[in-house]
């Protein structure tokens, strides 16, 4: 047996960072099998985030065990709870901690005994600014016609990856409020665009289309009424798009592409933009899913330790209620082994999903009568067949 660390590279090349190191190089047997030990982080978090969770693991198990691959998890209890009961969000080697893993999954953070939502700032929107994750990669794929709240419109129609500039924009956190609680408030909170942040998720797009052999790449921003912010994001995507030949590089205003998701989704492949715009943008894509139980997210710096999770809340009304739709989180443990460069074992989750959704042997937001565990079942022991 031979042991490996994984070479985090994703299947389809990120844009080179300089400060990405060497690709190790995989350690082959003769036979060509690679025996490879990963370790995984779980966050867990709140709500449906532990229901969910515990789905994601029980199917990653059910590949380990049938691709014999060691997949080793070390749950962390950064929390609502946690934070309640010890003051602390995240402990202060926490995001060293995380880097030294091979990937990081989360469940959802957010709970409302905690109404600043401090502890998620710092475990969540913290992971992906600390560990420089500055892609937000959310595919949005339809799986089966029935599931798509859109007339007439089927898996042909719906099938694009949305970019989410995932560590500037609104969410910086500069700003701060003034008189606070008087009738003299003043609330400031600045967004933040830099050329390097901009320029590193822009040409992302563009390498991923091009990887992919995708032929269009859409940029949305609100230039008009940001003539300042949104001028950069302007400037880069001219600047990038003649660099693509072969990709139509085409713009909307962000209301605009808001419209044309519903009416045409099938003119999109790959969608790029800020930070706040894709955060909505794939909530509404998730609708065309199924809804939010079925969206996946992966939280990227290309050859770097990276994060995992779906693009749903805790949603506290249905928490510990078996109750939850468990795919959203299965989806992006799937994005995980693809990007950890475990391909066949992704396919293998996605085939399982694509099964369920088929049978209907799912959750009742998407038409079946299973609970979140019975949901989870069906898609490890169809892993394992
Ligand atoms: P939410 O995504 O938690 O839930 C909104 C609604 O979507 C739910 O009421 C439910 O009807 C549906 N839904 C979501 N996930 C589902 C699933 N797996 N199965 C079936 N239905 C599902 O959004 P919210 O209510 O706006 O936020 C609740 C809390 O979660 C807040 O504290 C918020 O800040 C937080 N939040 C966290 C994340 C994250 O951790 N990434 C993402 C979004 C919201
Ligand atoms: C998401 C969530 C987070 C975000 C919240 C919980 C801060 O909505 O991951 O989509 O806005 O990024
Ligand atoms: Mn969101």
């Amino acid at each position: 047996m031979v042991e490996l660390r994984p070479n985090h590279e994703p299947r389809t090349p990120g844009p080179p960072d300089p400060r990405t190191p060497e690709p190790r190089t995989p350690n082959l047997e003769p036979a060509g099998i690679i025996q490879v030990r990963m370790r995984i982080a779980l966050i867990p978090g709140d709500g449906i985030g532990k229901d969910v969770t515990a789905e994601a693991v029980k199917v990653l198990t059910a590949v380990g065990d049938r691709f014999g691959r060691s997949l080793e998890f070390e749950h962390l209890p950064w929390s609502a709870d946690y934070y309640l009961e010890s003051q602390v969000t995240i402990p202060p080697d926490g995001y060293d901690y995380l880097r030294s893993f091979d990937a990081i999954f989360i469940g959802a953070l957010g709970d409302p005994r905690v109404p600043d939502n401090r502890h998620a700032r710092d475990i969540l929107l913290g992971t992906r600014f600390e560990l420089d994750l500055y892609v937000n990669y959310r595919p949005v794929r339809l799986l089966d016609a029935r599931l798509c709240p859109l007339k007439d419109r089927g898996p042909a129609d719906v099938n694009f990856v949305v970019f989410r500039e995932n560590t500037e924009g609104l969410y910086v956190g500069i700003g701060g409020r003034f008189k606070a609680g008087t009738d003299d408030e003043v609330a400031i909170q600045e967004e933040l665009n830099t050329y390097k942040g901009v320029h590193r998720i822009v040409r992302h797009a563009f390498e991923f289309a091009k990887g992919r052999g995708l032929t269009k790449v859409c940029m949305a921003d609100k230039s008009n009424a940001m003539t300042d912010g949104h001028a950069l994001w302007q400037r880069v995507f001219r600047q990038l798009a003649p660099q693509y030949p072969g990709i139509a590089a085409t713009h909307y205003y962000i209301d605009a592409l808001a419209m044309y998701m519903v009416l045409d989704p099938g003119q999109f492949e790959v969608i790029v933009t800020n930070n706040l715009f894709g955060d909505i943008i794939t909530d509404l894509g998730a609708t065309f899913q199924g809804g939010l139980g079925m969206a996946a997210s992966g939280n990227l710096h290309p050859g770097k330790t990276s994060m995992f999770e779906p693009v749903h809340g805790s949603a506290p009304k249905f928490a510990g209620r078996n109750i939850a739709n468990p795919i959203g989180a299965i989806g992006s443990a799937a994005l995980m082994l693809e990007t950890l460069g475990l391909t066949d074992e992704a396919a293998a989750i996605e085939a399982a999903i694509l099964k369920a959704v088929r049978e209907r042997q799912v959750t009742q937001d998407v038409g079946g009568t299973l609970g979140t565990k019975e949901a989870g079942d069906f898609i490890a022991a169809a892993v394992r067949a």
